[in-house]
């Protein structure tokens, strides 16, 4: 059985003063089924991890350098964030892969760094619009997981996330067949390459809230979400944590 993980994913959102929203999340689900992580911004991952404790809310970093240490300035590397107290980070998130060009080959570098770091790697795969429309998704969603899935996961130390680009904070989804096409595919592919493919979790992100979480998580091979928007505030994330522990 994959334990599901509701993920959220801050991004360039919070301060010190939104802090509380984990306590209200660790508050109103003391024992979820499922695994829970937040990912805030760099600057909040250390007094998160301190506020997290050792309750049900883990933290992560949303991206991370592929070196240990160095003249990089600006940069976070994995063993930094693990040292903050994070236990997971984000690697090859479509805001990152367009606004700072990452190629497969710097996310797969930066997964093997999570690893090496002990931290769970969040891999992130997508289409965008263009590519869909062209036909094109499971070939570029097949390249980036060759080329960005590094050759020592597992299933303990990395999660898959498909996130098609045209859903992120669109307010749009793709249907359910759609979904259930690219993670079924995300599994066979995995296969090819991992003995535990079959326990390797399978996050859906793009727009995911309380109201179409259900639905989403009942589809083939989505074992939890990676949710944006709507993991900024712990009733909202809450509401998707609870549908993931009833799916
Ligand atoms: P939204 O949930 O805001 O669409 O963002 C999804 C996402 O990019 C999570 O990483």
């Amino acid at each position: 059985m994959r334990r599901k993980l509701a993920a959220g994913n801050w991004k360039m959102n919070g301060t010190t003063a939104n802090l509380a929203e984990i306590e209200a999340l660790a508050a109103a689900h003391p024992a979820p089924r499922c695994d829970v992580l937040i990912c805030p911004p760099a600057t909040l991952v250390a007094q998160m991890a301190w506020k997290a404790g050792k309750g049900p809310v883990a933290v992560g970093g949303q991206d991370c350098h592929p070196e240990v240490s160095g003249a990089h300035t600006g940069d976070v590397s994995a063993a930094m964030l693990a040292d903050a107290g994070a236990r997971y980070v984000i690697v090859g998130h479509s805001e990152r892969r367009a606004d700072h060009g990452e190629t497969d080959a710097l996310v797969r570098a930066k997964a093997e760094a999570a690893h090496a770091a002990g931290l769970v790697a969040i891999v992130c795969v997508g289409e965008t619009e263009t590519q869909r429309d062209a036909g094109e998704t499971l070939d570029v969603i097949g390249a980036q997981l060759e080329g960005s899935v590094p050759a020592g996961a597992t299933s303990a130390n990395t999660v898959i996330a498909y996130e098609p680009v045209w859903a992120i904070g669109t307010g749009r989804t793709p249907t359910l067949d759609q979904i259930a096409e690219v993670h079924d595919f995300l599994r066979a592919g995995l296969a090819k390459r991992f003995a535990d493919a079959g326990d390797m979790r399978l996050l859906y992100g793009g727009s995911v809230k309380p109201s179409n979480a259900s639905e989403i998580f009942a589809t083939s091979n989505v074992d939890g979400a990676l949710v944006g928007g709507a993991s900024l505030k712990a009733a909202d994330f809450g509401a998707i944590v609870a549908a993931l522990d009833a799916s």
